[in-house]
């Protein structure tokens, strides 16, 4: 598979991931608990696929939360397909785009967690996940839309924000069944920690066409001392295929 842009940054940070995943985590717990209620409402879903599953931080809890179920999980970097097996052996992985995967059968449930933001085009992708679902098969997906704290921090130091634009929630309105907004504010010890954060999760790839920062400024902030409060507005979102 020829490489894709961000994915080379992640599959050399795949032994640093866990260390500094703290947003993930959070999201990822959010994200199974979700999941978790619906399958209160609905029948329990005999496979399962984590899409962009990075060292399965998502795969670990859906094989806790559903241990008969046949469990796939998805990434293009294989050093992170190699965590998520150590960390749930039994998971049968599979190194592919996932903007336009294909499988041998279709699943129940679809899950991803923070990997939306980083596809070309996020309501396209969604749209060919669908159609990899059952019948009355469910995605479950968590996707950051803002950090407004940290743009603020950005303009107030007079340096370009240069993560990658995120989607809007607007995007998914005509597919989505259901979209909630929530807060997850991380508080790191300094600005050092947060960027530091970024890259040994492999989220560093900068925003196409950003420049990067003067010299000057960027060591200004290394050396802030002060905690620094960011909160990050992520999207839950749910999408059906057809009637259950
Ligand atoms: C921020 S990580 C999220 C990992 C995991 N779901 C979590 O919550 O910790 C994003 C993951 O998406 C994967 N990824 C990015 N672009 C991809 C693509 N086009 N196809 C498959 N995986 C991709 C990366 O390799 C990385 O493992």
């Amino acid at each position: 598979m020829s490489r894709l842009k961000p994915v080379g940054a992640f599959d050399e940070a795949a032994p640093t991931y866990n260390a500094h995943a703290g947003i993930q985590q959070a999201v990822a717990q959010q994200l199974v608990w979700d999941v978790a209620q619906h399958l209160v409402e609905s029948r329990s879903p005999v496979s399962v696929l984590d899409v962009c599953c990075g060292t399965g931080l998502v795969t670990r809890e859906i094989n806790l939360l559903l241990p008969n179920a046949e469990i796939w999980a998805l990434d293009a970097a294989p050093s992170m397909l190699e965590e998520t097996r150590k960390a749930v052996p039994r998971v049968r992985t599979i190194e592919a785009d996932a903007q336009n995967f294909g499988l041998d059968r279709k699943v129940d449930f679809i899950i991803s967690s923070m990997g939306l933001q980083w596809m070309q085009n996020p309501f396209a992708t969604l749209e060919h996940w669908r159609t990899q679902l059952t019948p009355g098969g469910i995605a479950c997906i968590a996707v950051p839309v803002e950090i407004p704290t940290w743009v603020a921090f950005c303009a107030s130091h007079g340096i370009e924000n240069r993560l990658i634009a995120f989607p809007k929630e607007e995007d998914f309105r005509a597919i989505a069944e259901t979209l909630t907004v929530r807060d997850h504010t991380i508080v790191y010890p300094n600005p050092r920690a947060f960027l530091q954060g970024m890259k040994q999760t492999g989220a560093h790839t900068p925003k196409e066409g950003s420049s990067p920062t003067r010299p000057g400024a960027l060591k200004k902030i290394l050396k802030e001392t002060e905690p620094l409060s960011v909160t990050w507005k992520i999207l839950y979102l749910t999408v059906k295929n057809g009637p259950c």
